[in-house]
């Protein structure tokens, strides 16, 4: 039979035929193998879901061999040069690109749903002065359920928008407000007039005293176009912990906050971090072959480097590498490019980064831009979760609406003891 695959079962001498749909068999077709008729059935063991699609998605294809990226079929490429975040988070969203009616009307409301509680600020004063923004901002994120009772109806199409509507427009705001807790700065509102990029770099940057300050538009739109790189990856670990959460039903506050809590991890979002502390400890060209040394005998990884999907240099890496190019001539160039460029041309002629496919990932250049924008390092992660609100969103409502989707729940292989008695 085409598309179907055989299996016999030897300790039985059972055999079936399982469909392959989209290139996949369905993992509970193998329970109908068991031993005896007691038996549970057999399960696929796969730690860490190396092969294991948990959902149909029409959001973002990868092809992690070729290098690319597209979200609802259009290039990475395409959307970075002709498009703006906000667009590209409705067409997440939404499935299609917006008409000018249609982007207006989204923009607005996002913009009309920047301001966050006054309560918040008291809430962000309970921090500590050196706390990390993660920290704060996964907490802020998820303390936002407190104030909005009615996220809870996520079955009430309206309601999940306005809650789209308050997450994308507000999660700037936090982050910008966290920022200034820690600076001991006065927290700066949201403005109405200005673009969602532009009125985040206002609200991170603006002197209080100064009102004409303005952004400058080149590092408004390198801004622009990294959140449109990063606005989403698929079932990404932040991903699944989105529809994770969002597979208990809990309101979409509690599960972006536990997205944004997947995404501060070292190996996921918070490699641009990481990959700035390494760059700055080798210090110089000098020291790059003892680290690739340190690296090859496993005693360090190379961060922003390597990648669960791609196998090919990631899309996403070549345009990071354009905008810092237009991003240096406004800043000046980043004094830790020379170092990661170098470190970057001595990896990929080596065998052991060859043969394993590990390549430059989004995050190896996007943390010099942020630091020659003036970013501080512990920063980092949250720029990359404000654009990633859309894709999380994006997933939890294609989620919601599959009938197929249930409470998410792995199964184990038990390996412990069998049963004993208490002595
Ligand atoms: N430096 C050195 N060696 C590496 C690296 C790296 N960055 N990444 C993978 N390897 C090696 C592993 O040691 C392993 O070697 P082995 O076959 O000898 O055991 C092999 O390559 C395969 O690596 P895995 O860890 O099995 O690959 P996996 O798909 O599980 O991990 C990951 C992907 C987590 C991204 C990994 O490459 C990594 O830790 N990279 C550094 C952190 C980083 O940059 N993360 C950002 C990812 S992009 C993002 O989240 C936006």
């Amino acid at each position: 039979m085409a598309d179907s695959l055989s299996i016999k079962d030897n300790r039985t001498g059972k055999s079936l035929d399982f469909p392959i749909q989209d290139g996949s068999i369905q993992a509970m077709d193998l329970r109908e193998f068991k031993k005896s008729s007691d038996d549970f059935g057999l399960l696929s063991y796969d730690p860490s879901y190396m092969n294991t699609a948990s959902c149909k998605s029409k959001i973002t294809y990868i092809d992690g061999d070729k290098g690319i990226l597209r979200y609802r079929g259009y290039p990475i490429e395409e959307l970075a040069e002709k498009r703006n975040y906000l667009e590209v988070a409705y067409l997440l969203l939404n499935g299609e690109l917006p008409s000018k009616s249609e982007y207006e009307e989204w923009s607005h409301n996002i913009t009309y749903h920047t301001m966050v509680h006054e309560n918040t600020k008291q809430f962000l004063e309970g921090f500590r002065y050196d706390a990390h923004p993660m920290g704060m901002l996964v907490s802020s994120i998820a303390a936002l359920s407190t104030f909005y009772h009615d996220a809870k109806n996520i079955f009430d199409e309206h309601s999940r928008k306005l809650q789209i509507y308050r997450l994308i427009g507000k999660t700037p705001t936090l982050a910008a407000y966290l920022y200034r807790h820690s600076q001991g700065l006065p927290y700066i509102y949201p403005n109405n007039d200005l673009y969602y990029t532009e009125d985040f770099l206002t609200m991170m940057w603006k002197p209080p005293a100064n009102t004409s300050y303005k952004p400058d538009p080149v590092l408004v739109k390198a801004l622009d176009t990294l959140f449109i790189l990063h606005a989403d990856h698929e079932q990404n670990a932040s991903a699944s912990a989105m529809r994770g959460v969002g597979s208990t039903h809990a309101d979409p506050y509690s599960c972006a906050a536990a997205a944004t809590a997947a995404l501060y991890g070292p190996l996921h979002g918070g490699a641009n971090e990481e990959v700035l502390r390494m760059l700055e400890e080798i210090g110089s060209k000098e020291k790059i072959p003892e680290t690739i040394r340190q690296v090859k005998e496993k005693k360090k990884l190379l961060m922003g480097f390597g990648h669960r999907v791609y196998k090919n240099y990631d899309p996403r890496a070549r345009i990071v590498k354009k905008i810092a190019d237009q991003v240096f001539e406004i800043t000046g160039k980043n004094r830790l490019l020379d170092i990661a460029l170098e470190l970057e041309r001595i990896a990929l002629s080596d065998d052991y980064f060859i043969s394993k496919h590990l390549y430059p990932n989004v995050d190896f250049y996007s943390g010099i831009i942020y630091q020659a924008m003036g970013f501080p390092e512990d920063i980092f992660t949250v720029l990359f979760a404000i654009p990633r609100m859309s894709g999380w969103l994006a997933q939890w409502n294609e989620m919601l609406q599959d009938p197929e989707q249930k409470i998410a729940r792995p199964r184990q292989l038990y390996v412990g003891y069998p049963e004993r008695h208490v002595p």
